[in-house]
């Protein structure tokens, strides 16, 4: 599948997972695809394998979220290499699982840094080209967690995750005038390393919950979001999209 409009798109949290599923669909659909990652060697992998002949429609960049300089020089070179995004996709995210009780707050900080704050930093450095261009599309991660309250996560984590579905709101509102979307998904349970990572039986527990009775597929909320940064998809902002196989009904 080709768009009418190849565009540049940026993916945070490119290197594996749900990221690099919607990296790889956004490049099937023709754009040309920032790979913004701290494992710069899963970015380079995976660069390869979306262009193999190195025709220049893939870039890895090795960046930390956190870290706003790194993402100054990660946002420098993708301008210097085609121009400004025209698509955003804030993905990366982390956590370490463990009671509200027991949360280090050295931890909330840097689970609220890295799910909530870098959103806001990306955003503010992509948007305003976006808004002069007159086209932009903007699509946050968020989490059934940050819908519930779910704990499996975490309590910073699922904190940070309402936070993003505030912020794109915000973020909606302030640029909807401008030709410039701004959406949050919200998945549950899909089936990549973080989850896995979780055990196999707190995966097997969970997916006995779910109504379609298995995990999503990283390629399916890549489908939602390819719709959300297509043409088809200006009239659409400020909404958050369920992902999450019939576990909550709205
Ligand atoms: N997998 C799920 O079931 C699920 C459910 C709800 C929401 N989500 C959300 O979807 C998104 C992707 O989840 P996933 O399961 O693919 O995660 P994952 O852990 O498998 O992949 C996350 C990627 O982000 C990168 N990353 C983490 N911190 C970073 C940082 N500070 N700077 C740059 N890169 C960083 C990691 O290196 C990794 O490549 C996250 O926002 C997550 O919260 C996932």
């Amino acid at each position: 599948m080709t768009t009418a409009e190849p565009r540049v798109a940026l993916i945070t949290g490119a290197g594996r997972g749900i990221g690099a599923a919607i990296a790889t669909r956004l490049h099937e659909s023709g754009h040309r695809v920032a790979l913004l990652d701290r494992d710069g060697h899963a970015v380079t992998g995976l660069s390869h394998t979306l262009d193999p002949g190195g025709t220049g429609t893939a870039l890895p960049l090795r960046a930390d979220v956190d870290d706003t300089d790194a993402v100054r020089a990660a946002l420098r070179e993708t301008a210097a290499t085609w121009h400004a995004p025209d698509i955003l996709v804030n993905n990366a995210a982390r956590t370490t699982p463990g009671s509200v009780w027991d949360i280090e707050l050295d931890e909330w900080d840097a689970v609220l840094t890295t799910n909530l704050r870098s959103v806001l930093t990306l955003t503010r450095l992509c948007a305003p080209a976006m808004r002069d261009r007159g086209w932009g599309r903007v699509v946050n991660l968020s989490s059934l967690a940050g819908q519930q309250g779910g704990t499996l996560a975490g309590a910073h984590y699922s904190a940070a995750k309402a936070g993003v579905l505030v912020l794109t709101k915000v973020f909606a509102r302030e640029l909807a005038a401008y030709g410039v979307t701004v959406n949050a998904v919200a998945p549950a349970a899909v089936d990549t390393p973080a989850v896995v990572g979780l055990g196999p039986s707190v995966v097997s527990e969970a997916a006995r919950h779910i109504p379609v009775g298995r995990m999503g597929r990283p390629s399916e909320v890549a489908g939602l979001v390819a719709y959300l940064t297509s043409e088809e998809g200006g009239y659409v902002t400020g909404a958050t999209f369920d992902i999450n196989g019939g576990t909550h009904m709205r």
